[in-house]
């Protein structure tokens, strides 16, 4: 990935010295993907995805949404990518959605914000909040799977079928089916669960998503 972002950087110096055109690209020494790795502090990968230009939507984003919280949290959310408040502000779960995910913190788990940690499958957001593509996802993902194992928190809480999703592989697998089952992700308990987007939609299946809640409570 860095190194992509390196020949981007490379293209637009070309271009600013006056090239058009380029012939493919073949590096002459190919590393193997396993040498390759993403910075190990969180600041310096911050730094990185902020710079990134890896897909169509940072050429339309305000700003990147990183992710924040404590960078040793027990709990982890992650959601499915920055809404109109996030791109204004950089900051997850910032608008409506992100208001009743701030309460379900507080009100069910008994937390502070501040304690757990926030992000979401891709970091730029797509126009009109669509859903993000799979190119999209595969462009940025590693950078949330990094955060996760710099984190390494014991419990990931998947918000949202498009999370979920992409987080297991498990395309085929409704979130309504799934949300509130344990799963394994690596060392930490993944728990799926509505999105606070649907349920301010359907603010019936709230007591679906308390009993998750509480679930995870039971288990930090
Ligand atoms: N919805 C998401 O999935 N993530 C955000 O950060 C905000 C809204």
């Amino acid at each position: 990935m860095i190194r992509r972002i390196h020949l981007l950087k490379l293209l637009y110096q070309y271009r600013a010295m006056g090239f058009e055109y380029f012939k493919e690209y073949k590096p002459v020494i190919t590393e193997p993907q396993s040498n390759f790795s993403l910075p190990n502090q969180m600041d310096i990968l911050k730094e990185d995805v902020h710079r990134c230009h890896l897909c169509e939507l940072s050429k339309r984003r305000k700003n990147v949404v990183f992710g924040e919280g404590n960078p040793h949290a027990k709990l982890m959310f992650i959601g499915e990518a920055p809404g109109a408040s996030e791109d204004e502000s950089g900051k997850p779960f910032v608008g409506r959605a992100g208001e009743l995910l701030t309460k379900i913190i507080e009100n069910v788990l008994g937390l502070k914000r501040e304690d757990v940690y926030i992000a979401n499958i891709i970091k730029c957001r797509p126009p009109e909040n669509r859903v993000p593509s799979m190119d999209e996802v595969s462009a940025c993902k590693p950078y949330l799977l990094k955060q996760i194992k710099m984190v390494n928190p014991s419990i990931i809480v998947a918000l949202g079928s498009t999370s979920f999703h992409h987080l297991t592989g498990e395309y085929d697998t409704p979130i309504s089916k799934i949300r509130g089952e344990v799963l394994n992700f690596g060392d930490a308990k993944l728990i799926p669960t509505f999105h606070p987007s649907f349920l301010l939609r359907n603010p019936t299946s709230k007591k679906e998503v308390y009993a998750d809640m509480l679930k995870v409570k039971g288990m930090l």
